[in-house]
């Protein structure tokens, strides 16, 4: 259970009051690709509104790095919330994010009124957690609301340095959820309990991996970071992706799996090709038999069958990272396959953040999972167990 202040225990009416979002949505020319991030946000900012609050959003986008990147600009952020609230939402435009400008903008509102700030990451104070920036952005509110669950990894000055500086702070709606889905799974899984871990590179997932043997009853590993594991095992594995320095704690990793009665599955066949390109030319063999001079790009068809049959039965699903080059359409197969396993689990389905949220809503069975994290790497740094920082800096109720 979360003992963090809440939006339900705080008194707005009349009151300013900032709000962390995770505003960082892909934008290809001017144009948001993918909005789930700001729908996500809209319960708590309209329960703010409705209870006549002045609500002053924030968030970063990209990697400004201190900079003033007008393609890194929130403008189209605070269009896209005017057309899901139906009110307007007003852009504080201010190089300086909290300038003369903000603070104009802020001193006219009226309560129940929604405005955005800039893209807090042009001030370069912002990810070093600098104080100054930190009290800046708090003199703006009397209140001070996280709801970016997707940056609560990050100790920055708008997810973490402002609480210092505010009277008052809470987490919104949407951090509470993610919190609750994620925690109730680690924590307090119905089972059995699977995880299904995929994407590039085995060092991402290090600590994840570790962890969560310690609380799964089936840990499936897919993606790139399957090579290393079979390697591990012996197997060669071609061009593949492998990490050599993390041949070693894959070992372990599978021995930790034995000792712990965790039903551990790797690939057993793999799509393999010689040229990383949509229609190269493709093969299927055993995973460990990758010849040299071809790379494994996805699972095969019985790995599909494999893992769709463990999941079968499991009460509690946990996924993060794509099964292969899930980007080229003849490559998509096993990514698709765990998508519709999960769609079919009689149980709580997480879908944790980043590339595999892309794919599950890019494959269209968004709306059959229970949760899709709206965080990538805050998603996984709490399923390793981590404290997060944009959490851990909120009042306790
Ligand atoms: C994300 O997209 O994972 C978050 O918005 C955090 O972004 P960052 O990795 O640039 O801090």
């Amino acid at each position: 259970m979360l003992n963090k202040k809440t939006v339900d225990d705080l008194n707005v009416k009349g009151k300013r009051v900032l709000v962390r979002c995770d505003f960082n949505v892909p934008v290809k020319d001017g144009v948001i690709t993918d909005d789930n991030r700001i729908t996500a946000s809209l319960p708590t900012i309209r329960k703010l509104m409705n209870d006549g609050a002045k609500v002053i959003l924030c968030s970063h986008m990209g990697k400004p790095k201190g900079e003033v990147k007008p393609e890194l600009s929130l403008a189209p952020v605070a269009e896209r919330l005017s057309e899901k609230l139906g009110v307007e939402v007003k852009f504080a435009k201010d190089d300086n994010v909290v300038g003369e400008n903000a603070k104009a903008a802020v001193e006219a509102m009226k309560d129940g009124d929604v405005i955005l700030l800039e893209n807090t990451r042009f001030r370069k104070e912002e990810t070093k957690n600098e104080d100054n920036f930190s009290k800046e952005l708090a003199s703006l509110a009397d209140i001070y609301v996280d709801d970016a669950f997707g940056s609560s990894h990050r100790a920055h000055c708008s997810t973490v340095g402002v609480t210092k500086y505010v009277a008052e702070s809470a987490v919104g709606y949407l951090m509470e959820k993610e919190i609750e889905y994620l925690g109730n799974a680690v924590e307090n899984p119905v089972r059995p309990f699977a995880a299904i871990l995929g994407g590039a590179k085995v060092s991402d997932k290090i600590n994840v991996i570790n962890n969560l043997l310690e609380k799964v009853d089936i840990l499936i590993i897919g993606g790139g970071m399957a090579y290393t594991f079979i390697k591990a095992l012996g197997g060669t594995v071609g061009n593949s992706l492998l990490e050599e320095d993390k041949v070693e704690y894959a070992k372990e990793m599978i021995f930790k799996a034995s000792q712990k009665g965790v039903k551990f599955l790797l690939p057993i066949d793999t799509v393999i090709v010689k040229e990383f390109k949509n229609d190269a030319l493709s093969d299927i063999v055993p995973t460990g038999l990758i010849p040299d001079g071809w790379m494994g790009v996805d699972i095969g068809p019985e790995t599909r069958s494999l893992f769709t049959e463990a999941l079968k039965d499991a009460k509690t699903v946990v996924w993060n990272g794509p099964m292969g080059v899930f980007e080229f359409p003849n490559f998509a197969k096993g990514t698709e396959a765990i998508a519709e396993a999960l769609a079919h689990i009689d149980g709580t389905t997480i879908i944790g953040g980043g590339d595999s949220a892309a794919a599950v809503n890019q494959l269209g069975y968004g709306d059959r999972m229970s949760h899709i994290s709206t965080g990538g790497g805050a998603s996984l740094e709490f399923l390793e167990g981590k404290e997060l920082p944009g959490v851990a800096a909120v009042q306790d109720k």
